[in-house]
């Protein structure tokens, strides 16, 4: 059956390696699912292509059936790019159309050529990298039109946002032509993010949840400490022994029961159909207040860890 809005839960795809992500896809969907969350910067676009066209070849469902988004790169947002990285991701995939696509972070960039990268002596820190990379001097607004223009020109069918703060969506909202079908962002009990929830829901743009099991794939990046789980929350554990449910489809139930789409990541066959099976119980009134309880507004996809690294940028992106 075709797919016209987006299915609350979507696969993940960001970590998941190039030799496995063909199969995960292909997993995924005989599973059920028909929601794929890619992105140019995953570097994996090529072999979610792959695990898609053996789906459809091999009957598992039809392109119309699945929802896909995938995001446009922060060394993209010039708008004469944007058109370009959009036609790069849909021939890696191998579709000719995306459901959604997201501006993947409010920071535009360029890289910084060689001659223009500053002398060693320049840094405070001797062991600290030379940073290849600068910020651009392109305004959101300009990067929203070209992304309206993609929709007018039938190569997506809806535009959106990552990693937006209230201000920034809110701005977007006065000059918007094409308003945003959804806003992701990093959301999980340590993170209920509920101002700005609700801001999205006041402008009707649906919220999808990233990494909605908390620290579990920063503790691999060494990003969270191995005390941080939030799947054994005493909240958690015990909503999961009342429900006969695992602490993973409780935590992916309290953001769906919200309001919010989701999309965990798992390369595991079994934890593919534990993460989709939440549609068959709910949890009561306290479950939900003692989870969103356990707020903490900690991000483990924080700028602290990787933006100065990675974007060579301190300016605050998150409220
Ligand atoms: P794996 O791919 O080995 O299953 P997030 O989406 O919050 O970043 O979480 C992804 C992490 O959680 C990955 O480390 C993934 O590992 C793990 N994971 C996914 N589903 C489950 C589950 N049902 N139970 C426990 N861990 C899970």
């Amino acid at each position: 059956m075709a797919t016209t809005t987006m299915p609350q839960v979507g696969l993940g795809l960001w970590k998941i390696a190039k030799q496995d992500c063909a199969q995960t896809v292909y997993d995924a969907i005989k599973a059920g699912y028909r929601h794929l969350d890619s992105a140019c910067d995953y570097g994996n676009e090529i072999e979610v292509g792959q695990g898609i066209a053996k789906a459809i070849a091999d009957g598992l469902c039809s392109r119309e059936d699945l929802w896909i988004t995938s995001k446009l790169w922060n060394t993209y947002h010039a708008p004469e790019h944007v058109q370009l990285a959009l036609e790069k991701t849909l021939k890696d995939l191998g579709v000719e159309y995306l459901d959604l696509y997201l501006i993947h972070f409010p920071i535009a960039q360029a890289y910084v050529p060689i001659e223009e990268r500053y002398p060693p002596e320049w840094f405070f820190d001797p062991e600290a990298e030379n940073p290849s990379m600068k910020l651009a001097q392109v305004p959101l607004h300009k990067t929203w039109a070209a992304m309206e223009e993609l929709v007018d020109n039938s190569l997506v069918k809806n535009i959106g946002i990552c990693n937006y703060n209230s201000a920034l969506m809110h701005d977007l909202m006065t000059y918007a032509r094409i308003k945003p079908y959804a806003l992701q962002i990093e959301s999980h009990p340590y993170n209920t993010q509920e101002r700005l929830i609700a801001m999205a829901k006041a402008y009707d743009v649906e919220v999808t949840a990233f990494s909605p099991l908390g620290a579990l794939s920063y503790l691999e990046l060494d990003m969270a400490g191995a005390d941080e789980s939030v799947l054994t929350q005493p909240a958690v554990v015990a909503a999961a022994e009342r429900l006969g449910k695992t602490p993973a489809q409780v935590v992916l139930r309290w953001n769906v029961q919200r309001g919010c789409s989701i999309i965990p990541k798992s390369t595991k066959l079994e934890r593919l159909k534990e993460n989709i099976a939440i549609f068959d119980f709910a949890l009561n009134d306290e479950e939900m207040t003692a989870i969103s309880a356990l707020n903490l507004d900690k991000r483990f996809n924080d700028p602290g860890h990787f933006c100065q690294a990675a974007f060579n940028t301190l300016h605050p992106i998150y409220d």
